[in-house]
């Protein structure tokens, strides 16, 4: 397949985006694999109903990122994770497979683990190919 999937990757500005800045990575909300790095002020803003729309402008894959537990000042990495059981039922209700989503922390110091995880996710996503409901159902 010839098309660069799609990921967005909502990064907590208070975690692992200073030290996404420090890496090797570019500095711009864009790599050069096509990952859109999409900066909040904390996980716990991040809206299931943000993901569905991300879904619903062409991304193939999302990844949420947060504060590790216990380091998030507005407890909002909690909330992230209690919402992704509503995010996966919304998505098998949409017919996208829930495998295209990932909910991970990361400290201010960890923007190699961060990569790391987005090329996992990017590899799988790859895989998947764009978003289909005829291939997701199957
Ligand atoms: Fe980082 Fe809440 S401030 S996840």
């Amino acid at each position: 397949m010839s098309e660069k999937p799609k990921i967005i990757v909502f990064c907590c500005n208070w975690s692992v985006y200073p030290g996404l800045q420090l890496s090797q990575l570019p500095p711009s909300a864009v790599d050069d694999s096509g990952v859109e790095y999409i900066i909040t002020m904390c996980s716990g803003r991040v809206s299931p109903e943000l993901v569905v729309e991300a879904f619903a402008n062409g991304a193939w894959g999302v990844m949420v990122t947060g504060c590790p537990p216990g380091e998030c000042d507005h407890e909002g990495n909690y909330n992230m994770r209690r919402r992704m059981t509503l995010l996966i039922n919304t998505l098998e209700q949409l017919n996208i497979c829930p495998e295209r989503i990932a909910l991970d922390w990361f400290s201010a110091s960890e923007a190699a683990k961060l990569e790391k995880a987005v090329n996992k996710l990017t590899k799988k996503i790859t895989e998947f190919g764009p978003i289909n409901s005829a291939v997701e159902q199957g």
